[in-house]
């Protein structure tokens, strides 16, 4: 099953939007297998964004995401990369579509609320990177039947 990482960014935590923004995960029909309320350190921020160390923006983008608390999580389902990308929206806020999060809630590009990985291969490392296997639970024990 395919699986994502997202991250909830410090302005979308100080919003208030942790419970908005999982339940569009969670009434899309995807599934939660990890979740930490976490602050950054600069060594994990850095190595995350480690593919845009030489653009202008990466130090402020460093400093943002280790001001303040994130919600780091992992999402399961079909094609979870992908569409958790289409829920998000564009990286811009100023484009992104309504109905989008990031549509939705933002309007600057460094305040853009939420991550989420750009392919399935960077959704493993990225999912390596920030949380350990025995962090991750499965859903092979939920009998999801009887609850119908
Ligand atoms: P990027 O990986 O291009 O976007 P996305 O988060 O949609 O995958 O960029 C990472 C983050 O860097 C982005 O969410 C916000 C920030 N950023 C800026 O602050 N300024 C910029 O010009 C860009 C392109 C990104």
């Amino acid at each position: 099953m395919e699986r994502t990482f997202i991250m909830i960014k410090p302005d979308g935590v100080q919003r208030g939007l942790i419970g908005d923004i999982i339940s569009r995960f969670e009434t899309k029909g995807f599934s939660l297998v990890g979740m930490k309320f976490m602050s950054v350190s600069r060594e994990l921020a850095e190595k995350h964004y480690g593919v845009h160390k030489e653009r202008p923006f990466f130090g402020s983008l460093v400093d943002f995401i280790t001001s303040s608390p994130v919600v780091a999580m992992v999402w399961e389902g079909d094609s979870v990369v992908t569409s958790a990308r289409t829920l998000i929206g564009a990286t811009n806020p100023i484009t992104s579509a309504p109905g989008t999060i990031r549509g939705d809630y933002g309007v600057t590009i460094g305040r853009n609320i939420i991550h989420g990985s750009d392919a399935i291969e960077t959704a493993q490392s990225e999912i390596a990177l920030w949380f350990s296997e025995e962090e991750l639970a499965t859903w092979e024990s939920c009998a999801k039947s009887w609850l119908y």
